[in-house]
């Protein structure tokens, strides 16, 4: 069986979900349930015997250690992190204690468990880590996109607390010879994104008749991936991946943030017309830029295409319309995530 952290979030829940869909093999899936933590998203696994819930943190040495034993995965996976920058930047603290700390305590007791096995099961082993292209820092509007050999120049605490984990990964290959896998992905969007982020909150806000607040000038690049393309790219290095190697995984897709917004408001536009007739655009609220901004990302994914041959299969255009729909089919599933908690970000982060 995997061990998958962090799997009741977006992207980890996703990659659950699809790897029960194509394997037979059993995963293990710790989480510790913060509030990005949904078991709703795993609702469809209720009664599926290959997948094992574990409520936990990857810092709790004793918890993770026991379930390596107990369990005797094959290989890990490291989704769990806390991974809003616009929380970081409000409280940096659980972004280190998460992103840092537990990182390392989860990769002491993996080594423990990895040194510990036959030598076949040891040779087969892998540790992945799933990180972000955010490490890099921000790129000028020239400047060629990020190559996993660029230097790492995080600019916010949540960068900086992966930065610091993708080091630490590195340095437990190379110390103690534990075969990693890294890959640091754009910014993904699909279902069971938490509408903390930018393409839900857009859907969400839109379809509750609210402002869409759109920090600074709206210029602001990324580069958007469909998660099902990540969950697809993370099977396929920890498959033939080489150990000890950094994988970049973006979807070749940049754009500022002003025609993400304007593309959701005109696919709410055609499937879900407002009464008035007017354009979910009208609700677009320019609002204060978040500090320390990031510029541009742009990913190279040309290694893990020319050594893997991995693709993404949805260009933005399908996957934005699949995203949309599926928030639309879904109004239930927001309602339950739209919780006090979640009340009390949206208040402190946009001062309503
Ligand atoms: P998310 O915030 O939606 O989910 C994180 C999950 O980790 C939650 O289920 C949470 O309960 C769990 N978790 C948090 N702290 C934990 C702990 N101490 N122990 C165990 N579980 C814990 O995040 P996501 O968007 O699904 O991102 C998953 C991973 O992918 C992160 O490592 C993130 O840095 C990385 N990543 C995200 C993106 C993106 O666009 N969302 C892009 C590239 C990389
Ligand atoms: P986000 O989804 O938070 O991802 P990240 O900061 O990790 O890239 O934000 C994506 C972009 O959208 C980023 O440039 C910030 C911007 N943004 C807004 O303009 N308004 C918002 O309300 C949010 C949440 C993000």
């Amino acid at each position: 069986m995997i061990l998958v952290t962090g799997g009741a979030g977006f992207i980890g829940a996703n990659f659950v979900l699809d790897w029960l869909a194509q394997s037979q093999e059993p995963v293990l899936n710790l989480d510790k349930l913060t509030y990005a933590g949904n078991l709703e998203n795993l609702a469809a696994l209720a009664n599926d015997p290959r997948h094992v819930f574990v409520q936990g943190d990857i810092g709790d040495a004793e918890l993770v250690a026991g379930l390596l034993a107990q369990y005797q995965p094959r290989a890990v996976l490291n989704f769990a992190a806390e991974s809003h920058v616009d929380r970081s930047i409000q409280g940096p603290e659980d972004f280190i204690q998460t992103n840092v700390v537990g990182t390392m305590r989860l990769l002491q007791a993996v080594r423990h468990y990895w040194q510990s096995l036959a030598q076949e099961p040891q040779a087969a082993f892998r540790f992945l880590h799933v990180s972000t292209d955010e490490v890099y820092g921000s790129l000028s509007k020239t400047d060629p996109a990020f190559v996993e050999t660029n230097k790492l120049e995080p600019n916010s605490p949540y960068s900086a607390s992966k930065a610091a984990s993708d080091h630490l990964v590195r340095a437990w290959h190379h110390t103690y010879g534990l075969p990693v896998l890294t890959t640091n992905c754009s910014n993904n969007y699909g279902p069971f994104h938490f509408p903390e982020k930018l393409i839900p909150l857009m859907i969400v806000n839109a379809l509750a008749g609210k402002p869409l607040p759109v920090y600074g000038d709206g210029l602001q690049v990324r580069d958007w991936l469909y998660v099902k393309d990540h969950c697809s790219a993370i099977r396929r290095v920890l498959e033939a991946g080489r150990v000890g190697e950094i994988y970049n995984v973006g979807g070749w897709n940049e754009k500022p943030n002003i025609e993400i917004v304007h593309t959701v408001c005109a696919l709410l536009d055609e499937l879900r017309p407002k009464p008035d007739g007017s354009s979910y655009q009208t609700q677009i609220s320019y609002v204060q830029d978040r500090p320390g901004h990031d510029r541009r990302y742009a990913i190279d994914a040309s290694k893990i295409e020319r050594e893997l041959g991995w693709k993404p299969s949805e260009t933005f255009d399908t996957g934005i319309r699949k995203t949309v729909q599926w928030y639309l089919a879904h109004p239930d599933w927001v309602a339950h995530v739209q919780s006090g908690a979640y009340r009390e970000w949206v208040q402190k982060n946009y001062q309503l």
